[in-house]
């Protein structure tokens, strides 16, 4: 299929700087030309829809509602893989580092044990042609629990990762820093009792004492050495800021005060946020909001973290939000800038040679909806 060659005409295509009325050509899975007004030869009229790049998503944990779909109900993983694969598709992105966690965070996860089956899922699939989007791996590791570093390592001398994010969810501190917060989030995890939690909060607070600042070093440098790239999580302080700066992190993931986002973006630290945060107007843990950040120019990379479709009317939500930025810079937030901060240098734009990674998207009462999309010049969706 990538060695199709068409046309599509009567395109908004969004280009790095503009949107430009026009068509664009394809040939061996690349972009080859766009230009204004109408193509010679035959072409398939997009009927005035918006061309995109693909998205490049850098942060989903939607595969484990697949996975998990009910507490402790365990799906087949190729079955959980193909159904979450055409949610990501269908969403209009076309590159997802799959999130995969390791380092239990509670006694009563489940989702960590089946690491591996996920992985060996994954891999089967994409070998036999059979996954709509390119799917990379983002390892996320809970630092400050004492299996996270061998089973990332036995992970990671198996199979490859293109980003590592180093998570710290201990209470009182970066996504946590609200206890009634976070006291809420774990009732949904099971914690339901004032004990339960009362237990649970101690036995984190003394694991972050014995293991966060020795695992955290410890994963910088197995990142490194695979050429990973590296995220640190919910960022707070200026003193976290200046740990990731020594740790060569390229993303700041969801930074939860204006103050560790502007030094991150200061620092050449890529700020991302959750689209579901920019949606719903606020952050579901009561930190900053995206739109704050976006405001003060210091948003980057958009993610949908927990709702696939969140990525798509983001870019669309963000121009109407906030005046200051049009619809390319925003779009650029959901492709190119994360092909950028992960090293992506062959996609993420409308550009001639680059991937034919596309999108088509019709726009309908403010709602994006995605008509059909491309990965290397081969329609799958
Ligand atoms: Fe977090």
């Amino acid at each position: 299929m990538s060695d199709e060659a068409f046309t599509l005409s009567n395109a908004r295509l969004v280009l790095r700087d503009s949107v430009q009325h026009g068509w664009l050509r394809v040939e061996d899975g690349r972009i080859l030309e766009f230009g204004d007004g109408d193509p010679t030869g035959p072409s398939l009229n997009v009927g005035g829809d918006y061309i995109l790049p693909g998205l490049i998503e850098l942060h989903t944990d939607h595969l484990e509602a697949h996975i998990e779909p009910r507490p402790k109900v365990q799906w087949e993983p190729k079955a959980a893989v193909l159904a979450y694969d055409a949610q990501i598709v269908g969403a209009g992105i076309t590159t997802v580092f799959d999130s995969l966690r390791v380092g239990a965070l509670t006694h009563r996860d489940g989702v960590s044990k089946a690491l591996h089956a996920l992985a060996s899922a994954i891999s089967d699939l994409k070998g036999a042609g059979l996954l709509r989007a390119d799917h990379l791996t983002h390892l996320r590791c809970e630092i400050a629990t004492p299996d996270v570093v061998e089973e990332a390592r036995s992970y990671m001398a198996e199979r490859d990762v293109q980003l590592v994010s180093l998570m710290d969810h201990t209470p009182g501190q970066r996504q946590f820093r609200d206890m009634d917060k976070m006291r809420t989030y774990y009732q949904r995890h099971g914690l339901t009792s004032e004990e339960d939690f009362s237990a649970f909060v101690s036995e984190r607070i003394e694991m972050h004492a014995r293991y966060a600042q020795e695992h955290r070093k410890a994963l910088v440098r197995l990142a490194q050495a695979q050429g990973a790239a590296i995220a640190s999580h919910d960022d707070a302080t200026l003193d976290q800021v200046a740990e990731a700066i020594d740790d060569r992190v390229s993303i700041a993931e969801f930074p939860t005060t204006l103050e560790a986002a502007t030094a991150s973006r200061a620092a050449n630290i890529k700020v991302m946020m959750g689209a579901p945060n920019l949606v719903r107007g606020g952050s579901h843990s009561g930190n900053i909001a995206a739109e704050d950040l976006a405001r003060a120019g210091a948003l980057e990379i958009l993610s949908s973290d927990y709702v696939p479709g969140s990525l798509l009317m983001a870019a669309f939500d963000l121009p109407r939000r906030v005046e200051s930025i049009t619809l390319p810079q925003a779009v650029a937030m959901v492709t190119r800038n994360p092909a950028e901060a992960t090293g992506l240098s062959d996609r993420g734009e409308i550009a001639a040679d680059l991937r034919a990674d596309i999108i088509q998207v019709a726009v309908h009462d403010r709602t994006p909806s995605v008509r059909r999309a491309w990965r290397a010049g081969a329609r799958v969706f």
